[in-house]
């Protein structure tokens, strides 16, 4: 296990209580600049380097049976983290999601019991239309996060992450170091169209049952 503060820029204290005081309030919270550049080229070069490997596959939609390849929904590709075989990169990122979840069960009491999550790959012209992250099926899921990977993003590169907040719309750019955490039963989000290929990060904080 990384040390939080090799891996992000903020101070621990900093990142749990601005991250707590965003779920219990507004039910979400952008950090524009949470990780580390040189932790995020690391983790931007491992995508790269999955991505030509062939490790990435298209997405689907829904859970278990149900899952489905939806190319009108998403146009990504995933690649899976596996819990018992991260690597380097991933332990960091890691680091940052287990400290996030000990904030949030200690303060809001949430019992979040794990987390699964994905890199993934938006090619040029691909989006996510408008959805929950709470599956009809498992209501697990209850905190999003998704950390983005692209150095020198331009607002003529698309590929907004839009959420739908009781304030309004919400557009972030998926620049590099950026990280945003959500509640996953109460936030409607999309990719907008990318017009650059676009790398990101979308991880489930997820109860027992
Ligand atoms: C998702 C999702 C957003 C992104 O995978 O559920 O909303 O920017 N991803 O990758
Ligand atoms: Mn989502």
């Amino acid at each position: 296990m990384f040390a939080l503060e090799s891996t992000i820029l903020l101070p621990a204290a900093e990142f749990r209580s601005q991250l707590v005081e965003g779920l219990a309030g507004p039910g979400y919270v952008v950090f524009p600049e949470l990780l580390r550049p040189e932790i995020a080229a690391e983790i931007r070069a491992e995508m790269e380097r999955l991505r030509d490997a062939g490790a990435f596959r298209p997405a689907g939609v829904g859970r278990g049976e149900s899952n489905r390849l939806a190319p009108a929904t998403r146009g990504d590709g995933t690649c899976w983290f596996e819990p018992a075989a991260l690597t380097a990169a991933q332990s960091k990122l890691g680091a940052v999601l287990e400290a996030a979840r000990e904030g949030m069960n200690a303060e809001l009491f949430l019992g979040l019991w794990d987390s699964e999550g994905h890199y993934a790959i938006y090619p040029p012209g691909t989006f996510y239309r408008r959805h929950l992250d709470r599956f009809a099926n498992d209501s697990r899921r209850t905190v999003s996060t998704v950390f983005f990977f692209n150095p020198e993003w331009t607002s003529a590169d698309g590929g907004d992450l839009r959420m739908e907040t009781s304030g309004g719309p919400r557009d972030v750019a998926p620049v590099s170091g950026t990280a945003v955490f959500f509640l996953s039963d109460r936030i409607p989000h999309e990719v907008l169209e990318t017009r650059r290929e676009r790398f990101s990060f979308a991880g489930w904080f997820r109860t027992r049952e």
